[in-house]
């Protein structure tokens, strides 16, 4: 440990082992100072001034975007990075086929010389956080240590932060979460508006010993340790444990004209509409209608007293997707993001706003792009060149959404009547569906498809098996997880209906069949009837689906029952090869593949074996 570094805890720190973790981490990574946040407005104050000095931030002006800042990422750190991402259980089985394993005392050697004096020429920040409303029993506490202010800040948005936290955590144990950005500085060397380590990424997970590990990145989910790292793949480990369920999933409420309330979850993977379905504004035909925001990512669900399902949001605020938020796609993001609200990687305007593609139908007629380059709409007709980073986004606080759920901080959860699982297909997937029972709702959201997107580093657009979109998140073998979900079924007096949907489908110009966004909203409504028992359903080869007359058209009559036909065939060949696709996806779970799964494909098949070429509703229009 150099010989300055203050290292003097505060009295209100009590908790023996974060003190005894503490010290040790100080003496590994020898940052300058140590600094432990209190999670107050001027802490907050003072941190974000102190970037703006360094250039880390930039501050927006206060007359368009009240204290918001703009972070520009190095080009080189703009998203998860799932190849060096890593599930550190001690048998290599129990990562499972879909994570990236690493024998753990292997992995804490390499750590250890990484992490060593990682923080040279840094201050550390301590970061005590609860997932959850402080004290719910659903709740978590984990403390990140941190050289990066930037996550510092973040994680006040993102999380409850701050000095209360060591009261309720007192001498009980927390999820110890260990990052640098792998930057150290020599003696007067200069820093960087965004440092990380270029060569070097590692994102690690020791699910047994709940423990989180990251270098080299200040992005996102790699660096707000509470959210994919905690709130997602140590918690699946300890859900599983323990009889719940940590998912990637929204929380939203729908209430109708008669004031039911029914809450729904929906999980999609990564920039695939969580965001935009939690924020859903009811279209014109839906007037009575309220759909409410609990969460917009992270769900975690335990079963009640009662044997209902209750869900909490475990985030404080939302790290969204910017590009595509608008005020036409989702007016209550907008709303949100008014002011108190960090970006990073969306576009600078010259009177100092932020903007991002499709914001506005006409972009600014110049901007400094997210790489700090002149940009100009027509530059970017010639080169291609985008604005904002396709992975640009905006950290707020949640309790900024006009529509946040007036139960969003109830510590016991609100309760859950559906799960919804969906992916981005352009082809094959039909608008919505229902599984029959619980089982083949579980075997749809263990076969869910998904084209990649700009949320993790790969190639964009190729479809990939994304179970339960919970792909780069869940902490263990995901096969064990599909079992996990057949026997927290099992033990449910009533488990929650099980949808399917897709909002991506396209025609053969590519163009989306389906309005989408607000448009959803017809979709939920059918959802929330059939939960209600109160909506008709036709017997498909997929489980249940709405005919034309099942769903509401009132506000979108122009919307014929030729092109909902489009939307919801089922084709034959094309679904022949997505349930034979499965088979790839279940061969490389061996003997943790539930035995039921098979039967369930094969009655698949054979049901589809049985289908006319192209599937419709409308029996009398089959070829
Ligand atoms: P993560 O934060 O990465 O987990 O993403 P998310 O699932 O919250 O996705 P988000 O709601 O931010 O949407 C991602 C992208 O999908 C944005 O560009 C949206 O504009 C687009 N999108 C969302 N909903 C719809 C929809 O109903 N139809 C279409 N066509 N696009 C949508
Ligand atoms: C996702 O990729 O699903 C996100 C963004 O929600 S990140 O926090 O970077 O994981
Ligand atoms: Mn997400």
């Amino acid at each position: 440990m150099s010989a300055t570094v203050n290292v003097s805890l505060p009295e209100y720190v009590k908790n023996d082992r974060f003190k005894a973790w503490f010290h040790e981490m100080v003496a590994l990574c020898k940052p300058d100072n140590v600094h432990f946040c209190d999670g107050s407005d001027e802490e907050y104050q003072t941190l974000c001034e102190q970037m703006v000095q360094s250039g880390t931030f930039k501050r927006l002006n206060p007359a368009k975007r009240p204290n918001s800042f703009l972070a520009l990422s190095d080009p080189s750190d703009v998203a998860r990075v799932e190849d060096r991402t890593y599930i550190c259980s001690r048998r290599k089985e129990d990562a499972g086929p879909t994570n990236n394993w690493i024998n753990p005392r292997e992995m804490r050697s390499t750590l250890a010389k990484i992490f060593d004096g990682c923080m040279q020429g840094r201050t550390m920040y301590v970061v005590p956080f609860s997932m959850g409303p402080l004290g719910s029993r659903i709740a978590q506490i984990g403390v990140q240590l941190t050289d990066s202010a930037y996550a510092a800040v973040n994680m006040k948005i993102m999380t409850r932060m701050g000095k209360k936290v060591w009261d309720v955590l007192g001498n009980n144990d927390f999820v110890p979460c260990m990052h640098s950005v792998g930057a150290p500085l020599a003696p007067g060397q200069q820093d960087v508006a965004w440092p990380c380590n270029k060569d070097q990424k590692y994102i690690v997970h020791f699910p047994e010993e709940r423990e989180i590990w990251s270098y080299g990145s200040g992005y996102g989910g790699n660096a707000l340790l509470g959210k994919k790292c905690f709130a997602l793949r140590i918690a699946s480990t300890m859900a599983r444990d323990e009889g719940w369920l940590a998912e990637h999933m929204l929380i939203v409420g729908v209430e109708d004209p008669q004031k039911t309330k029914t809450y729904l979850a929906a999980a999609f993977p990564s920039a695939c509409g969580k965001t935009n379905l939690a924020m859903l504004i009811p279209p014109q035909g839906f007037e009575g209608y309220k759909v409410t925001t609990v969460g917009d990512d992270i769900a975690w669900i335990k079963t009640g007293d009662d044997g209902k399902l209750y869900a909490i949001n475990p985030e404080a605020g939302f790290f969204g997707v910017a590009p595509g938020t608008s005020d036409k796609s989702n007016p209550n993001a907008m709303e949100t993001i008014k002011s108190n609200t960090i970006f990073t990687n969306c576009a600078l305007t010259p009177d100092g706003d932020v903007w991002w593609e499709d914001m506005t139908d006409t972009p600014p007629p110049e901007l400094i792009d997210w790489q700090g380059q002149a940009w100009t709409p027509a530059i970017a007709k010639e080169t291609g060149r985008k604005a904002a980073h396709p992975n640009a986004r905006f950290t707020a606080p949640a309790h900024q959404c006009p529509v946040i759920d007036k139960e969003w901080e109830n510590p016991n959860g609100v309760p859950i009547a559906a799960f919804v699982f969906g992916g981005r297909r352009a082809t094959t997937v039909p608008l919505v569906y229902q599984a029959v029972n619980w089982n083949f709702g579980v075997y749809l959201a263990a076969t869910i498809g998904s084209e990649m997107t700009a949320a993790a580093a790969g190639t964009i657009g190729q479809v990939r098996r994304d179970p339960f979109a919970m792909l780069p998140f869940c902490g263990y073998h995901v096969g064990d997880h599909f079992n996990h979900w057949l026997q927290f079924g099992r033990e449910l007096p009533n488990p929650p209906r099980i949808f399917g949907v897709n909002w991506f489908r396209k025609n053969k110009d590519g163009k989306f069949l389906w309005p989408g966004f607000g448009q959803n909203m017809r979709v939920l409504k059918w959802v929330v009837d059939r939960v209600q028992g109160r909506a008709a359903a036709s017997e498909s080869p997929l489980g249940w689906m709405p005919r034309y007359e099942d769903l509401s058209w009132k506000g979108l009559e122009d919307f014929s029952p030729e092109k909902f036909d489009e939307l919801m065939t089922v084709d034959r060949e094309a679904w022949k090869q997505e349930v034979l696709s499965h088979e790839e996806l279940f061969a490389k779970l061996y003997d943790r593949l539930p035995k039921e799964f098979i039967w369930m494909r094969e009655l698949m098949q054979s049901s589809l074996w049985r289908s006319p070429e192209h599937w419709h509703l409308e029996p009398e229009r089959a070829e």
